[in-house]
């Protein structure tokens, strides 16, 4: 009788490192001999990739593991793996560990590459096994990978954040910044090429610090031109930017450089230069129009999002009304938007100025509202018009459409045959919504 394949499911949440990161669990378990689960329910090894960037997205967490426990219940082989950034919090390990004795195997961020021998001991020994490390090692290379794409990928060029603004957990949980080589990273993009990707989306917390660590320091500008003349790679883009490192030289290098995107997702957080200067962003609003401005007049067409937080300890009426001044200033081409949510053990956290939730709700709604009808107008802007997109797959919501991207990176979906999957085409836009455009392929006669 032919042995039954075990199977797994990696349930993602948080930022693009995560999704990368989760990428990587899959090609280790794959190289094991694991395929994917069609359901969680059937899986016989569940890992939960967690974030803790905000309290709701872990006590999203928390309540997934009430439910994986039951499942474990039911079903006593299943192994319930954790990590991510979570594991990362001694105190949030303890907790895990103490209250959820049906997780098998906690792993840290810092040594992902060891799942493979300790799933082995979990499942062998049918003991919990629990690994975090303090500290990054040196950085692990080649390791097997199963991207969710076959078009465009993610490729890490830097791993963790030296900037510790105040308020954001990332430093604590992933530690110091440590860049890949690049000549590991053009290896990486080339290979990717080879295996018919046309995208990459170059990663780190902080893009533009790149380089400036390693024995040999480079800059993020010399990488992006490098990875530019990678042959047969059709666009490339790189999230995230940190205003305060967003050099001139790096300007002039995007916009010399044909298969950069002219997308730029730079946060800015807050518009007011008291509240920045508590968040250590190390820049202030007058530098960051400015940058704006400087950005938007090298690189024509170029697409400006951003991260903006609301509700930062001691943020006045006054604070605030200058964040709706920078948002209208700026008319950023899309935003995220956040409630400052106190982090344990980060100095925002212990100020005594915590803005109650009544006040933040009512800020954000009025962020949100405003930028929203900033976003719609720009995609309707572009009503009637032609633009290059890169068909990524079916749409997640309609199965009969495509979907892609322009260079820009707004999200286009249109009718069309499935072989168009990883072409370019061009694309009239006929409809704008806020959180994409629809299109139409060019009549053929
Ligand atoms: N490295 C990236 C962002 C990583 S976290 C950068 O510096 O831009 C993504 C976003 O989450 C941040 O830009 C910030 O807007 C938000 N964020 C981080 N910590 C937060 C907190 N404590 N409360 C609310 N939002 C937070
Ligand atoms: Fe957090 Fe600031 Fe680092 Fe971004 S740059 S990850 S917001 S500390
Ligand atoms: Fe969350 Fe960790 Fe990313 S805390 S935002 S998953 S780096």
């Amino acid at each position: 009788m032919k042995e039954r394949v075990p199977t797994y499911e990696v349930i993602t949440f948080g930022c693009q490192m995560n999704d990368h990161d989760s990428e990587v669990m899959a090609g280790m378990l794959e190289s094991l001999g694991y395929e994917p689960a069609a359901s969680t329910d059937e899986a016989d090894v569940i890992l939960v990739n967690t974030c803790c960037v905000r309290e709701t997205a872990e006590n999203k967490i928390y309540g997934l593991l009430g439910r994986l426990a039951h499942l474990k219940d039911k079903k006593g082989d299943l192994i319930i793996g954790i990590t991510g950034c979570m594991t990362q919090r001694p105190e949030v390990a303890r907790k895990i560990k103490n209250r959820f004795p049906q997780v098998d195997l906690i792993l840290g961020t810092h040594n992902l590459h060891r799942l493979p021998e300790l799933l082995l001991q979990a499942r062998e020994c049918r003991k919990r096994v629990i690994e975090v490390w303090e500290q990054a090692g040196e950085i692990v290379e080649n390791l097997p990978i199963r991207r969710a794409s076959k078009v465009k990928a993610w490729v890490n060029i830097t791993y963790g954040c030296n900037n510790f603004c105040t308020y954001c957990i990332v430093p604590y949980v992933r530690g110091r910044e440590r860049s890949r080589r690049p000549e590991d990273i053009l290896n990486e993009v080339r290979q990717l090429v080879q295996e018919g990707y046309r995208e990459v989306t170059l990663l780190g917390q902080n893009v533009n610090s790149y380089g400036k660590d390693l024995p040999q320091p480079t800059s993020f500008a010399r990488l992006l031109a490098k990875v530019d003349q990678v042959p047969g790679l059709w666009r490339i883009r790189f999230t995230t930017s940190h205003p305060r490192d967003f050099i001139q030289e790096l300007i002039d290098t995007i916009a010399r450089c044909p298969h950069v995107c002219e997308h730029i997702h730079l946060p800015v957080q807050a518009g007011s230069n008291r509240i920045l200067k508590l968040m250590n962003r190390g820049y202030n609003r007058e530098y960051y129009l400015d940058l704006v401005e400087r950005i938007r007049r090298a690189i024509p067409g170029v697409a400006i999002t951003t991260d903006i937080m609301v509700g930062f300890p001691g943020e006045t009426e006054e604070d605030f009304a200058d964040t709706m001044d920078l948002v209208e200033r700026v008319r950023f081409d899309g935003a995220f938007t956040f409630v400052y949510n106190p982090r344990p053990g980060t100095p925002a956290a212990r100020l005594p100025e915590q803005v109650p939730d009544k006040v933040k709700s009512e800020r954000i709604q009025k962020l949100i509202e405003r930028q929203n009808e900033i976003t719609l107008a720009h995609n309707q802007a572009l009503v009637g018009r032609v633009e290059q997109i890169l068909v990524e797959g079916e749409s997640k919501t309609n199965p009969a459409m495509l979907s892609g991207r322009t260079r820009t990176n707004r999200l286009v979906i249109f009718p069309g045959p499935r072989d168009l999957i990883g072409q370019l085409v061009n694309v009239t836009v006929t409809g704008a919504r806020l959180t994409h455009l629809e299109g139409q392929l060019p009549a053929t006669v």
